[in-house]
Order: C-alpha cells, then structure tokens, then sequence
C-alpha cells in the first residue's frame, strides 16, 4: 500500500515484511502530483504494472496541458478555445515548436520556411504509382511519409539541432502535399502542385480539389473551417500515436520514421480513424427511425457495436475542441448549402437523443471532435477513407514537437517497459517423437 507522509515522498509499505519505501513525489506547474518510480525496481524488487498507462506518466512535457473533468485544453499555457478564436494554424505550428508567440519577424521567416519547403521530390511522385489505386490512402501514407528518410539525406542527424528544425520544417511543410496527391492518387486524377501565394490552409483545399481543366477557388468559409480542424487536432498531450512517436524516437530512429511510426498508430477506430468510423456508422443506422436500435446496442456489452465519435480516455466532461468544432460545424453546412443532407440529420438527431440518454449521461460520453470534424470533412467533400490522414496532417506538428523535445532532454534514454509475465514456468524441450499427437 501506498500512503502520502510528507509533501514531496511517498512511502510504500509492503504489508507482509513491513519494509517501506519513500518514493519522491514530482510537482508540475498544473495537473496532480506524479509518484517518481523510477528507484522502485532497484529499492524494492518490483515493478508496477499499468497496460494501458491509465495511471502512468511517461515523460516530462511543457508543450499541453490538459484536464479531462474541466474540459481544459492548452498549447504551451495558451487555452485551445482562444487560440481557434485568435490564431492561425501556421501560428500554433510555431508556437508548439518554439514555446512562444512570434514576433511578426519570426512569424514571417517561419511562414517562408514553411511555404517554400512544401514541394516532394519529383521521384516521390514515381513511388505512389507502386500503390494500388484502392488502396487506403492511410495505408499509402505510412508508406510515403517512412519513405521521407530515403529522400532527405541531409536533415537526417539527429544530433545536429538545425537538421532536427529543417526535418521539422520539412514534415509540417510536406505533409499536406503528401496527403492531397494520397487523394489525387485514389481519385485517379493528376497530383496538384502547392502554390506559394496560398495560406497553408488554402493551399491545401487547392490540392486536394483543384483539377487542371478548370479554376478553382477556395472558399474563405472552408479555408478557414479546414484551418480550425488542423488547430484543433495539432496537438493532444501523449495520446496514443505521440506516445508510439517518442517511443520510435527514443531509439534513436530518424524523424521521418518516426512520424511514419505516429500515423500507424493513429489509423486505428480508437484514436484518428474514429472520424471515418462516425461516417461509416451514420451509414450503418441509415435513417433517423433506426438511432434508437443502435443505441441499445451501443449499451449491450455482448455486441462490440460502440457509438463511434463519442467518449474520450482524458475529457469526462466535455471535449473543448468538439465544442469549437460544433459551431464551425453549422457554419460550414449553411455555406454549403447541404443542411438537408440525411446523413447529417442522423448526425444531429443522435447527438440530441445521445446526450439526454441515461446511460451516455453517466458514464459521461460526450460528442468528441471526431464526430464534428467527421461531419465538417464530409460536407466538403473529402472521401470517407481521407479522414483520418486529414487528422495526420494536423498531427503532425504535435509529433514533431514533442519528438524535438526529447531529443533536446539532456540524456535521450531508449523507451523500454516491463511485464508481468503469466506465461509457463521452465520446462524442457520435447523431441517431436515424444509430443501428443
Ligand atoms: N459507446 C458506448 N459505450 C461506450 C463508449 C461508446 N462510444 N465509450 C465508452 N463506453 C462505455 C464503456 O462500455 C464503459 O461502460 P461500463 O462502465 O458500463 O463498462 C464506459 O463507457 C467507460 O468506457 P471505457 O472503454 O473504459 O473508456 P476509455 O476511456 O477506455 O475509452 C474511448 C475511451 C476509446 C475513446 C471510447 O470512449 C471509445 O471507444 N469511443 C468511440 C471511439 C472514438 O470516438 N474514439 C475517438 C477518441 S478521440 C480521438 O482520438 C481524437
């Protein structure tokens, strides 16, 4: 058992020998105290055991904060809410690098390298042709995102600082590029290059939308829309996919690997492929008539049906970013004229039922900022299957972050956890002739 005795120790008791142990307590600027284990192996001869790091710290961080009951998000002290009102995505990108608002100067020499980095090599083009056409483009971003290292030879030091800041430059640059041709690729229409008179939110609608035969123009509603998205999912303190980025570069992997290692994990139902699993499943129940089937079955533990696009392991309260979202939301379907459309009925019609449902009251599972953005990418006209690379491109920044964090801590330290181990105990081989059949 474990019992608070001063205000920087822990002491761990073992109930049976009585020895005790006093563990030092870490404070951070916000949030609960954190018990240092880090002796425990050596002092006490055990390990602890938490799975799925409910209760487990794995670094320090000054890049985000959050508190799930108070539905608080902030990037390097600045509140999410604020920053989707005030700032610009170019600007967070900065801001979570760097731990300051620029100066005009910085903001400018920052726009610049960013602006003219965002063109691939012309023989990336040659290495989505190797793709099938019906490909995920997820499955197509692992690929070409990993793919990087083989291309930029010269910001792959790790230990060089201002290779690390031209690699960082060069994934927030490139990433949108890579996932518009991703759209291109599977469309089967020709890749769109970046244009530098376009912010980058704009830019990016351009590629994935514009087509050679006519002109295309963003509409600022959605370019500004697309810009809240990519505010909002930059960066999430160590959820699943940042946590996968570190432990890739804690072994020292060069940073295109390592966000490639961040967009694997990201593709799963559970963390970014929950937007396009909110699509999938208003398509599944299909008509308004049908949501409350859906929800028993979203309550019976027997059925594996979850209500997609609601709940969070942090927020238990209310996710901010989805509160944000909600009402871009509304701005982005009454630009597009598509109020009306079935799906997003279905969409609204079950948010309203959901949140005054019992058991979706209890247990706190609020809309999170998937279900809107779901809504939101739908309405623009991406692909259901572009979700979640679209959640990559804004990522991306929180992975090259935290991964330039670490790699600025004093002793780099490889990520290794330990088991309990439940396997068989020592035993000896049996030769074939020997075994049961
Ligand atoms: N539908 C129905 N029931 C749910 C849902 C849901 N979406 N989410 C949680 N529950 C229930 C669980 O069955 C459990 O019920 P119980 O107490 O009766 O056993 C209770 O709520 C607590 O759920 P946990 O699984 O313990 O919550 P956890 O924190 O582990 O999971 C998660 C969070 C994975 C996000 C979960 O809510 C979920 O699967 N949601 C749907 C997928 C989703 O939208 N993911 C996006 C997350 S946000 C992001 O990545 C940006």
């Amino acid at each position: 058992m474990t019992d608070k005795t001063a205000e920087d120790t822990f002491t761990l008791t073992n109930d049976q020998t009585g020895d005790s142990w006093k563990l030092p307590v870490a404070k951070g600027t916000l949030g609960p105290d954190v018990i240092d284990i880090r002796k425990l192996y050596s002092q006490a001869g055990v390990f602890t055991l938490d799975p799925a790091f409910t209760a487990t710290g794995s670094c320090k961080s000054r890049i985000t904060f959050i508190d799930g009951d108070e539905g608080v998000l902030m990037h390097r002290g600045y509140d999410i809410k604020e920053l989707a009102a005030e700032s610009n995505y170019l600007e967070v990108c900065y801001l979570l690098l760097y731990g300051e608002l620029p100066s005009k100067a910085e903001m400018e020499e920052f726009r610049h390298n960013i602006t003219y980095h965002t063109m691939v090599h012309e023989q990336v083009h040659k290495f989505f042709t190797g793709f099938r056409r019906d490909a995920h483009p997820m499955a197509i971003m692992c690929g070409i995102v990993g793919a990087l290292s083989a291309f930029y030879h010269d910001s792959l030091d790790i230990w060089d600082e201002k290779q690390r800041e031209i690699s960082a430059h060069r994934l927030i640059a490139k990433i949108p590029t890579l996932a518009a041709m991703t759209m291109k690729y599977s469309l089967g229409q020709p890749f769109v290059y970046p244009r530098n008179d376009l912010g980058y939110a704009e830019n990016f609608l351009h590629m994935c939308f514009s087509v050679p035969a006519e002109e295309y123009k963003v509409s600022p509603v959605l370019a500004d829309a697309m810009d809240k998205i990519l505010i909002l999912h930059a960066d999430h303190e160590q959820n699943a996919s940042t946590s996968t980025v570190r432990i890739a570069g804690s072994s020292q992997a060069n940073p295109f690997a390592c966000i490639a290692s961040g967009i694997t994990s990201l593709w799963g139902p559970a963390h970014g492929g929950a937007n396009q699993a909110v699509l999938e499943m208003l398509e599944q129940i299909g008509s308004k008539e049908r949501i409350p089937e859906f929800l028993e079955r979203a309550k019976d533990k027997d059925d594996p049906f979850r209500l997609m696009g609601f709940g969070h392991r942090v927020y238990k309260n209310y996710d901010p970013r989805a509160a944000v979202l909600k009402k871009n939301c509304d701005e982005v379907l009454e630009e597009l004229g598509v109020e009306n459309e079935p799906l997003l009925e279905i969409a609204r019609e079950l948010e309203k039922i959901a949140l005054e449902d019992d058991y979706f009251v209890q247990r706190k599972l609020f809309p999170n900022v998937d279900f809107y953005s779901g809504i939101i990418l739908k309405a623009m006209g991406f692909p259901t299957s572009m979700f979640t690379v679209l959640f990559a491109v804004a990522r991306t920044v929180g992975w090259v972050s935290q991964w330039k964090e670490m790699m600025e801590e004093t002793a780099l330290k490889i990520g290794r956890p330990r088991q309990l181990y439940v396997g068989e105990g020592p035993r000896d081989y049996v030769p074939m002739d020997k075994r049961k059949s």
